[in-house]
């Protein structure tokens, strides 16, 4: 019997890549395994972002290679370090039988059948127009990421995925409508449209269309009940978007927009082509606009040359934004970037320092945020049961909280459930099912 397992790293455009992946394999005649020791064919999907999670990705090829030494279990390779270091990989490691970048992926059929033929595939090239989308195999489920677009054109200095994803290229936007009317016959709910900037959808398509028209097009698919889009970034962050969020039903109230620093020095440093200022104007044109939004963000700690000064405009920018959760780093060089020639000046104990220190006074808000929605009635979308308790139900919110509640009525799978919040948690609310 042919198996696969697949262990994904790295964004939401890598879990929708190992889904393309998974969907080749199954087509392939293999069938998935949740246990990495029953698979015939064992497929990383890796991440470069940060030097850990690139790391991380050695020592488990490393491990991998030696546990299966003698057998003919077989080892994949795909993702931003396959894109990024191709060769040396296979070339490292005898048990590797191909590495396919994200660029080739829509090839991985190919290259799968040339490794059962005995060959060892490196499959490292672009492409521009190919995509690895469409209506591939999907899971059942609630909650669907659909790929808009590929690629990055913005180059912040610390970033590796403009070198590695290449660049910025939308797909046209009927092939995503039809993308996500298949997901809607297969019963999803709730589409979560991707892009490192989704921002500038559309660009370089003939098409008169941007980001706004093309949210517009995807609420008017019916049955489809919720639509998310991730990443926004904040220079592209307009007035456009705001108000089509507004008019589009569909669309919830959740904005992850990633600030990284709230020092202009850094920030100019970082090249995102935006200041503290800029960013917070946007913020309260969208708070005014839209009741209830939820903002969220990603910050690197310990830039090079960061003071303490710099790291203190962060921790007030976080006071005063009040997201309701953050994504923080440390900053990770990467060869390649423009960041990485500037000398990394900060000891490794002050950034924990600075980290912990972030983290801890965003949870400290996260908490206050999930308390004031206490006794408050909001919005569920079931993806199923809690993983702690099978008796609690699980979902979230249209502001991407998860919330875990109890209900005397059975209740499905994909259905919206008014839920009454009893206790706001530190990351997550509990509630009873009221209607
Ligand atoms: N395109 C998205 C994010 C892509 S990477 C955006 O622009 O928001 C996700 C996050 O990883 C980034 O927002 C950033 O906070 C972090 N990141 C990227 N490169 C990093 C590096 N070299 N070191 C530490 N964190 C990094
Ligand atoms: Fe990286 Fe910046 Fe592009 Fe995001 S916008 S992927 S942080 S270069
Ligand atoms: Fe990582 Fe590649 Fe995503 S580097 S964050 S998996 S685009």
């Amino acid at each position: 019997m042919k198996t696969f397992y697949i262990k994904t790293y790295g964004c939401q455009m890598n879990k929708y890549d190992s889904e393309f992946i998974s969907s080749i394999f199954i087509e392939n005649g293999y069938i998935e395994t949740e246990k990495i020791e029953n698979a015939t064919f064992i497929v990383i999907n890796t991440c470069s972002v940060r030097e850990r999670a690139e790391s991380k990705v050695y020592s488990e090829i490393a491990r991998l290679n030696n546990l299966i030494k003698n057998s003919n279990v077989k080892i994949g390779i795909c993702g931003c370090v396959a894109q990024h270091l191709g060769e040396n990989i296979i070339n490292k490691y005898n048990n590797v039988s191909f590495i396919i970048g994200t660029e080739g992926l829509f090839r991985l059929s190919d290259v799968l059948n040339r490794v059962e033929h005995g060959e060892k595939v490196i499959d490292v090239f672009f492409s521009e127009n190919n995509f690895a989308t469409g209506k591939f195999k999907r899971k059942p489920g609630v909650s669907a990421f659909v790929s808009i677009m590929k690629g990055c054109n913005n180059f912040c200095s610390y970033c590796i995925v403009p070198f590695v994803r290449g660049r910025e290229i939308s797909r046209k936007p009927n092939e995503i409508i039809d993308e996500i009317k298949y997901l809607r016959d297969l019963g999803y709910k709730e589409i979560t449209l991707l892009g490192q900037n989704v921002n500038s959808y559309g660009k370089n398509l003939d098409e008169s269309i941007n980001f706004p028209k093309f949210l517009s097009m995807v609420n008017n698919i019916d049955g489809i009940e919720r639509i998310r889009f991730v990443t926004s970034h904040p220079k592209d962050f307009n007035e456009e978007l705001i108000s089509t969020m507004k008019d589009c039903e569909k669309v919830c109230e959740h904005v992850h927009l990633p600030l990284q620093s709230g020092s202009d020095r850094i920030l100019k440093m970082m090249s995102r082509k935006y200041t503290y200022k800029e960013y917070i104007e946007k913020i309260y044109k969208l708070k005014k606009s839209i009741n209830n939004v939820a903002v969220t963000s990603d910050f690197i700690v310990g830039f090079p040359g960061e003071t303490l000064d710099d790291f203190n405009n962060t921790l007030n920018a976080v006071k005063e934004i009040g997201y309701h959760t953050i994504y923080a780093f440390m900053y990770s060089p990467r060869p390649g970037t423009k960041a990485a020639e500037i000398d990394d000046n900060i000891d490794k104990d002050e950034k924990k320092r600075r980290l912990s220190e972030l983290i801890n006074l965003q949870s400290n808000i996260t908490y206050k945020i999930n308390k004031s929605y206490e006794g408050k009635t909001t919005d569920v979308l079931i993806e199923g049961f809690s993983k702690k308790n099978a008796n609690i139900l699980m979902g979230r919110n249209r502001q991407n909280q998860i919330v875990n509640f109890v209900s005397s009525k059975l209740l499905e799978q994909g259905t919206i459930a008014q839920v009454r919040i009893r206790e706001g948690k530190k990351n997550s609310l509990f509630g009873e099912f009221i209607n």
